[in-house]
């Protein structure tokens, strides 16, 4: 589903380039959950941020189901990460002046999904994930595992095949963390792929494969239940 060749990202600091993600080479398949690790500065969100096309590496490839990436313009992408791609962020990213139901009402609005096809679909993603009673409530009345929970029904809303997120615990405590980790444990036994940047090794040690960046580089890929299996 996901592959990299050579993949490479660049940020330019001050006179100088400085290489955030060393040429990397990354096969996931379909259906797998995996965890990405590191120390912080190791380039997680940058290898996250390209796989979900929110940024274009400086060379290598990227295939997306099959699709190259690199030459697709700006728009064939947004079209692309909107029909494949589910993204979660550390920091919620939802409207503050937006109920709960009409953040997760966004994306189906983008791609738009007739008014009285989006409330069946948004009531049952709601329902999914356990915040029915709260959906009219906007961000700063509920908590932050809520919050995430909003986050992720935002990002699932349109049935991704893939679901990107990036330290999605990393704002809660325990029991909310749990909560969240549970969340897309269950997308996953469902068939969606997820990649998680988490820092917490006892979420790591929960996903099916590992792979550990250092200093821009994939310096551990632990063996893919799928693979093992295969
Ligand atoms: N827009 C940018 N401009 C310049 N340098 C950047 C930019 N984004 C990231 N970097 C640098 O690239 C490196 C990798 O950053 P990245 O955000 O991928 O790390 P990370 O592993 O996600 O870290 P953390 O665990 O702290 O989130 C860091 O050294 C960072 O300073
Ligand atoms: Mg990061």
């Amino acid at each position: 589903m996901i592959r990299l060749d050579a993949v490479e990202k660049r940020y330019q600091l001050g006179a100088r380039p400085f290489t955030a993600l060393q040429p990397t080479d990354l096969e996931v398949s379909a259906g797998e959950y995996l965890a990405i690790t590191g120390p912080s500065g190791s380039g997680k969100s940058t290898l996250l941020n390209l796989i979900g096309l929110l940024d274009r590496p400086d060379a290598g490839q990227y295939c997306l189901d099959g699709q190259a990436t690199e030459n697709l313009q700006e728009e064939a992408r947004a079209a692309l990460r909107r029909r494949y791609i589910g993204f979660v962020f550390q920091a919620f990213h939802l409207v503050a002046r937006l109920s709960a139901f009409e953040n997760v009402e966004l994306p189906l609005m983008l791609a738009g999904v007739p008014r009285r096809e989006r409330r069946p679909r948004i009531e049952a993603v709601l329902a999914r994930i356990g915040l029915s009673e709260v959906a009219e409530h906007r961000p700063g009345q509920l908590s932050g595992g809520q919050n995430q929970r909003v986050a992720i029904a935002r990002a699932i809303v349109m049935n991704p095949r893939l679901l990107l997120a990036d330290e999605p615990t990393g704002n809660l405590d325990q029991a909310a963390g749990a909560a969240v980790v549970e969340l897309l444990e269950g997308l996953n036994r469902d068939g969606m792929t997820v990649l998680m940047v988490t820092h917490n090794p006892e979420l790591a040690a929960r996903c099916r494969r590992r792979i550990r960046l250092v200093d821009g580089c994939i310096v551990e890929d632990s063996p893919s239940w799928d693979r093992s299996t295969a």
